[in-house]
This record gives C-alpha cells, sequence and structure tokens, in this order.
C-alpha cells in the first residue's frame, strides 16, 4: 500500500486529531506530500515540528469559511504542484434533542461537515481531474440512519453522501474516483468537542474510549479503501447490519436505534 501513496499529494482535513492525525502521519511515512489545516494553531504547530523533514504543508483554516478552504487549497498547490487525493476528515458532531437544540447548532455542524467538504472539492477539483485523482469523504452510519441527539449530524452526512454520489455520476469518464466511507466508533476528541444545545461543546465521552477502534487502524483501514479505489466503505459489522435492517425493515430499525441510545426515556448516548 506504501507505493501506493508515495510522492502522491494528499490533503487531510482536520489533521491535528482523532482519524485525521492518524491519516496525516501514515500518509507521511507512506512517502506522501501531505497538506492539512484545523483551526488550533498550537496543534498545528506541534504537528508540524513533530515532522521537520517530512513534506507537510499545514495551515490554519477553518473549512466552514471559503476564504480559508480557498487559501488552504490555493497553498497546497503552490507548495507541491498539485492534488491527487483529498480526504474531507474536518468534522464536529451535537449531542441536544431536536426540540431543545439551538438552530445555530445545527447550522455549524452543517457547515463543518458539509459545506466544508463542498469548499473543499469545489476548489480542488480542477487539479484532482488534471491528476485523474481521488476524493474521498469521511462519512458514517449516520449518512444512512438517523441517530437521535445527532439530527444536524445526520443531516450532513447524508448531505455528503447525496453531493458526492451526484458528483461521482458527474465525473464517470473523467478517472477522477469518488468514494466515501464510514468508519465505526473511533477512539478521538469527537464526542469531547461535540455542540450541546447552547452550541458549547460537550467536554466528555459518554463511551469508554479506550475499547473503541484505535484511530491508527481506522487510519490504515480507510488508506487501503483508497489505494484500492472502494465506492464506498462501511467498517463494522454492527453498522452493516443496521443499515440493512433500516433499509428492508425500518421500523424494527426505529426501535433498536431508539433503544441503543435512551434509557428511560432520556438520551445517553
Ligand atoms: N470518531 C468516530 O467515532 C467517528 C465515527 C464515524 C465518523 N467519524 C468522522 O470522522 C471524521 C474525523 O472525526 P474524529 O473522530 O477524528 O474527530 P476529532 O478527533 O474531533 O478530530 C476532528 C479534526 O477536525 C478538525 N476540525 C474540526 N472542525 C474543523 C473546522 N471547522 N475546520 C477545520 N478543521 C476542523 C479538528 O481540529 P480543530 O478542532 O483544531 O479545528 C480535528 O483535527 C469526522 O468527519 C467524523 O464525523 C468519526
Amino acid at each position: 500500500m506504501s507505493s501506493y501513496f508515495k510522492d502522491k499529494v494528499v490533503i487531510v482535513t482536520g489533521g491535528t486529531d482523532g482519524i485525521g492525525k492518524a491519516l496525516v502521519e501514515e500518509l507521511l511515512s507512506a512517502g506522501a506530500k501531505v497538506a492539512t489545516c484545523g483551526r488550533d494553531n498550537d496543534k498545528l504547530y506541534r504537528l508540524q515540528s513533530a515532522y521537520p523533514s517530512y513534506p507537510l504543508h499545514t495551515m490554519v483554516a477553518d473549512v466552514s469559511n471559503e476564504n480559508d478552504c480557498r487559501r488552504f487549497i490555493e497553498t497546497t498547490i503552490k507548495f507541491f504542484g498539485n492534488i491527487d487525493i483529498l480526504i474531507n476528515n474536518a468534522g464536529i458532531s451535537m449531542r441536544a434533542l431536536l426540540k431543545d437544540a439551538s438552530i445555530d447548532v445545527i447550522r455549524k455542524v452543517m457547515d463543518i461537515n458539509f459545506f466544508g467538504t463542498v469548499y473543499c472539492t469545489k476548489l480542488a477539483l480542477n487539479s484532482i481531474i488534471e491528476r485523474k485523482g481521488t476524493i474521498v469523504g469521511v462519512s458514517s452510519v449516520a449518512g444512512y440512519r438517523g441517530l437521535p441527539g445527532r439530527t444536524g449530524y445526520n443531516a450532513s452526512k447524508f448531505a455528503m453522501q447525496g453531493f458526492f454520489e451526484a458528483l461521482r455520476t458527474e465525473l464517470l469518464d473523467s478517472g477522477v474516483h469518488v468514494m466515501w466511507v464510514c468508519p465505526g466508533f473511533t477512539a478521538s476528541n469527537i464526542r469531547n468537542t461535540a455542540l450541546l444545545k447552547d452550541g458549547t461543546p460537550q467536554g466528555f465521552s459518554t463511551l469508554d474510549e479506550s475499547s473503541l477502534m484505535t484511530a491508527e487502524k481506522c487510519a490504515t483501514i480507510t488508506l487501503r479503501a483508497i489505494a484500492k479505489r472502494k465506492r464506498t466503505l462501511i467498517y463494522t459489522f454492527a453498522d452493516k447490519r443496521i443499515i440493512w435492517i433500516n433499509k428492508f425493515f425500518p421500523r424494527l430499525a426505529d426501535k433498536m436505534v431508539r433503544k441503543f441510545f435512551f434509557k428511560e426515556g432520556k438520551l445517553v448516548k
């Protein structure tokens, strides 16, 4: 697999934590030229300092800001000459029932997860078409099946998948590959940063993070799927099963999902 990425220019949005950071690190060791962004300058500085002699371009950019995305993509092309692979990974989640949540929470999740993907993909598209490259969306089971407490997150991942399905069809004869991947629960910062009803971060995880798939394993599986130009990838049996049940027995899926996320009428996950 490492030879596949050697000397390829790969953008990973949101590379300072979790799955994105693991992707950046594995890509660098596979010989790729990597560009990444995030909103936190200190985290980016620490990442850049850990790889002083590697071809790594980092930049503070909030993917929900179109101009930030433009600067990030343009400097990447200036730095490395082109773009072979774009991995739209940056994302946040939410934990609030819609009846309690501020509309701003939904808007923020959509702005980052969906519009961040739209901006980066649109701005990188010509270079990727030239290179007959690959565009990846890091989605979730939440892109196939609604999960309570996460209406905005679901909307963003459903939207991402629809966007990529249409784009894949537009690009069918271009040599560009468009795919999305759906990791299962993976140890990361995403539950800490999930927005509560008023937009403040949850600040903790309701899961035992040490029992989840590691971000490193998730990155390895993701890169293998990219190298094989898979159409989509759903990582876990549990996610495949609920997607299947939802397709053929949607009422049963409603009950199963409700039972998983609620205890005594309260959202617990
Ligand atoms: N972990 C899971 O269980 C899981 C499961 C399924 C799918 N996913 C998906 O995997 C992707 C990565 O999530 P993760 O679990 O690795 O989360 P994470 O540990 O919280 O990492 C998210 C990364 O995205 C960056 N980011 C967030 N908002 C951004 C913005 N507006 N602009 C630029 N960068 C931004 C973060 O940096 P800053 O905050 O410093 O900007 C961080 O580097 C997400 O799309 C998520 O939906 C995760």
